[in-house]
């Protein structure tokens, strides 16, 4: 791809980029949120058309104006989110949309003999009779390569696969993806996460706000050189984790249930302590109950059984705001909805907690000058893009909405804080900053429940962590005393010392 320049409304994408992948190589492109990654590829894969710029494929210009093009050109794309039918079953999804002189689905046995060959030759699991929907997150991935690859895929693209995945499914896909690149498959493996990167890749394009930084081989990159490509400047991506006294229980939940829409339990029996100055993880694969959880605590969902205390006080029956005001911060992982008002302004939104409370009041009297200069300063240190503290915060973009919450209720001191994906989305240059906000709150006394589906960050900044599998806890480990590849194994519900 040369010099290819891709435009959305208010948004140059992507500016001039040339990027270039080898027959038998992985090609990491390493970028923050929203560098481009996704759209320069969908350009290659024929999902968008590129606004200047050519492509070539073996040495020809070709043109690719649809994912048709792109895969008789032997490109296959494996999206961040997967396209798969639900009710069909592994040999038939991938069956669908082939050219077929019977219909395709009259074509099972023979798609399924090669499905069969396929997974072996690459080490893909994946049973050809099973329904989509009885997989696991990580084997609809595999049955998403294998599709690719039974359309001839010699090229193929993978947009952030890890990000669904378990270390040891992560550990897997790594292996397909060697096997891959000795076939000879040229393969484009997207990430933000530079360990992954270096473990895999051969050569990396880092994007940044839609330019090309550059590409490197990946036995000459470090972390700490490839996060200053990413970010433009030089990153702490190690915090100090300081030994901090652990003081009393502030947070404790008893035997806590609590049920989902439709009645069914999604917690059970969950019992979690969380004293003074520590942190404790959540580690679990999306969709566990973290959410349910986080939701109970903050008093969002009832809780059907169980009791929640802070600072011994029983707060089970409390409302949302009744808990805020006894200490509770709360970092949403749904930011967009439950995180703000969108109608009022950045800095009403920054001291929508607090503006009764001094500094910001003063008997009844607003104090305009001191509210203002506190949002500046959080406006500033989060990098929320706004043009004013009295900007309507709709008009902000997602991102800056969810470092507009971190910066409120990382700012208030609370004596409890549950942290829901406080990272996730945000590029790392903030990531930096909540984290070793998150330390300094640690060590002035605060109990926080990180939950993270990132286990390098729990890795990073827990002194405990607990492991939620299907609303239960599986265990809670020390972080001294852990290994990713033990709470990987808590996070598909196996019990390591049991097996
Ligand atoms: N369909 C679209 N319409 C408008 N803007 C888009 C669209 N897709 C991407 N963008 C914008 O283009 C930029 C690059 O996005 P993307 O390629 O998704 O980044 P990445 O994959 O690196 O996170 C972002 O500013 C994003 O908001
Ligand atoms: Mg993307």
């Amino acid at each position: 791809m040369r010099g290819i320049v891709k435009r959305f409304p208010g948004v140059l994408a992507l500016d001039r980029v040339d990027f270039h992948v080898a027959q038998g190589e992985v090609h990491a492109l390493l970028g923050e949120n929203g560098a481009g990654k996704t759209t320069l590829m969908k350009i290659l894969y024929g999902l968008y058309q590129a606004d200047q710029g050519t492509i070539q494929v073996d040495g020809r210009p070709v043109a690719i104006r649809s994912p048709t093009d792109a895969i008789r050109l032997g490109i296959g794309m494996v999206h961040q989110h997967f396209m798969l039918v639900d009710t069909l079953t592994v040999a038939e999804n991938v069956a669908l949309g082939l050219p077929s002189s019977r219909g395709p689905l009259l074509d099972l046995d023979r798609v399924t003999a090669r499905i069969q060959e396929l997974s072996q030759l690459y080490g893909l699991e994946v049973d050809p009779r099973a329904p989509v929907w009885a997989l696991s997150v990580g084997e609809r991935q595999r049955v998403e390569i294998v599709k690719a690859l039974y359309r001839g895929a010699d090229l193929l693209i993978l947009d952030e696969p890890t990000a669904v995945l378990t270390p040891q499914e992560v550990e897997e896909l790594f292996q397909t993806l060697g096997q891959m690149r000795q076939e000879g498959h040229g393969i484009v493996f997207i990430s933000h996460k530079l360990h992954e990167v270096l473990t895999i890749s051969d050569r990396i394009t880092v994007l940044r706000e839609g330019r090309r930084v550059g590409t490197v081989p990946t036995q000459e990159m470090t972390r700490t050189e490839l996060a200053r490509m990413m970010v433009g400047r030089d990153v702490l991506l190690e915090q100090n984790r300081p030994p901090v006294a652990i003081g009393e229980p502030r947070l404790r939940l008893e035997h806590v249930s609590a049920a989902g829409v439709s009645g069914q339990a999604v917690l059970h029996q969950v019992s979690l302590t969380v004293r003074a100055g520590e942190i404790l993880g959540l580690a679990g694969v999306s969709g566990n109950g973290q959410r349910e959880l986080a939701e109970v605590i903050a008093g969002l969902r009832p809780a059907t059984a169980g009791r929640i205390l802070l600072d011994e006080q029983e707060i089970t029956g409390w409302s949302p705001a009744r808990r805020t005001e006894a200490g509770l911060a709360y970092i949403p992982e749904e930011r967009m909805h439950d995180g703000v008002i969108r109608e009022f302004s950045v800095a009403e939104n920054l001291i929508l907690h607090d503006h009764v409370r001094p500094p910001f009041s003063r008997g009844p009297f607003l104090d305009f000058r001191r509210i203002a200069a506190h949002s500046w300063e959080l406006v500033r240190r989060f990098r929320v893009k706004t043009p004013d503290i009295r900007t309507p915060t709709k008009s902000l973009s997602g991102g800056n909405i969810q470092k507009l919450i971190l910066a409120r209720e990382l700012s208030r001191a609370p004596k409890v804080l549950v942290a829901a994906q406080p990272t996730r989305g945000v590029d790392i240059g903030a990531m930096e900053y909540i984290h070793q906000r998150l330390l300094e709150q640690r060590a002035q006394g605060t109990a926080t429940l990180l939950i993270s589906e990132d286990l390098d960050e729990l890795l990073a900044l827990s002194d405990r962590i607990a492991v939620i599998y299907e609303g239960r806890i599986m265990d809670v480990v020390e972080r001294d005393r852990t290994s990713a590849q033990e709470l990987g194994l808590l996070m598909a519900g196996i019990h390591p010392a049991r097996t």
